[in-house]
């Protein structure tokens, strides 16, 4: 196994960005030497084995497709694109090419959250109900990128994604209702999903509301979770009186945010995958998985 994999960076500011002053405040914090405005260039220069893609969703495209056609491991933020047909494309495109591939998903490699699950797991052999929530106060109610994406799609899609990976299958019917709340765009995604393995599963997203909240519940025979990764987890076991409760910080070791909030075990997790040529969990053709679910949603939506 290789100790160090080589990686280059795109966006944010990082090893290439279109924005000069950007990019050397970036490279300048990490010591990074060697930058650049063209990331055709860099990936020529620099013979990455992985990249970094972090692009806002509707400028993602054509940098992955490129990437996956120089033959490189691949990280992209959420969404995975505007579309499903652009996931579904880029999922296909990478197994052609033999990349790994990962979209930050990040609430799902959040210590807490992962030994939440582990817990309901290991107590009751599977989840048979899971709610996912997460609301905002998104004041003006503006679109996402001047309207280039859609909110669930951009952003609410983190609870969409969560609850999927709680429930540990896929949904097989759903109802849903879709809400503007007196704008002129969706702000408020819900639905009542049966998975295949008979798991029921709750969603509950608002972007009108007193402020940004998001949390979890996993429930199985006789345990039931109740998560905030931004705080803690309150668990109960078999009726018992006294839950048991744990902290972020305690699940992660640490107070850092970066840590806590799942954004160093998931780059941890591409980076382990490449070293032992796996999948990552979250890769694209998960990731299509979860733009499925979205659009039932968008599309079912009353
Ligand atoms: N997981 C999370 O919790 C989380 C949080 C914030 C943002 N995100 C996601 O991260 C992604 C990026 O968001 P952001 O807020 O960092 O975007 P941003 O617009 O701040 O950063 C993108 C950077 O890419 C640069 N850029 C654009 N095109 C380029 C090109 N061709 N070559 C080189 N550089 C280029 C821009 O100059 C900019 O600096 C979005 O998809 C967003 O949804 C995820």
């Amino acid at each position: 196994m290789a100790d160090k994999v080589r990686v280059a960076l795109v966006g944010a500011g990082g090893l290439c960005d279109l924005v000069e002053e950007k990019l050397h405040a970036t490279a300048d914090k990490f010591g990074i030497e060697r930058r650049f405005t063209d990331y055709k260039q860099m990936i020529e220069d620099t013979d990455p084995q992985a990249i970094y893609i972090l692009m806002p969703p509707h400028h993602l495209y054509d940098l992955v497709v490129h990437s996956l056609d120089c033959k490189l491991h691949v990280f992209i933020e959420k969404p995975p694109g505007v579309t499903l047909d652009q996931i579904s494309h880029l999922a296909h495109r990478a197994e052609q090419n033999l990349c790994l591939t990962i979209v930050g998903f990040n609430r799902r490699y959040t210590p807490l959250l992962r030994k939440c699950k582990e817990m309901v797991f290991e107590h009751a052999g599977s989840p048979h109900q899971v709610v996912s929530t997460f609301y905002k106060w998104h004041n003006p109610p503006a679109p996402y990128y001047n309207g280039a994406v859609d909110i669930l799609t951009s952003d609410a899609i983190h609870a969409v994604d969560t609850m999927r990976w709680m429930a540990a299958a896929e949904v097989d019917d759903l109802a849903a209702v879709v809400r503007n709340h007196g704008q002129n765009l969706a702000l408020s995604w819900n639905a009542l999903c049966r998975f295949e393995n008979d798991c029921v599963g709750v969603l509950l997203t608002n972007w009108r509301t007193g402020g940004r909240t998001h949390q979890f519940e996993m429930h199985g025979d006789g345990i039931s979770v109740f998560c905030n990764p931004d705080y803690e987890a309150i668990i109960h076991r078999d009726g018992e009186e006294r839950a048991e409760i744990i902290t972020t910080q305690e699940a992660a070791g640490s107070d850092e945010n970066y840590k806590y909030y799942g954004f160093w075990d998931q780059s941890r997790h591409f980076i382990d995958c490449i070293q032992k040529n796996h999948e990552p969990e979250s890769c694209f053709a998960d990731a299509v998985r979860t733009m499925e679910l979205v659009d039932r949603i968008l599309h079912t939506g009353l």
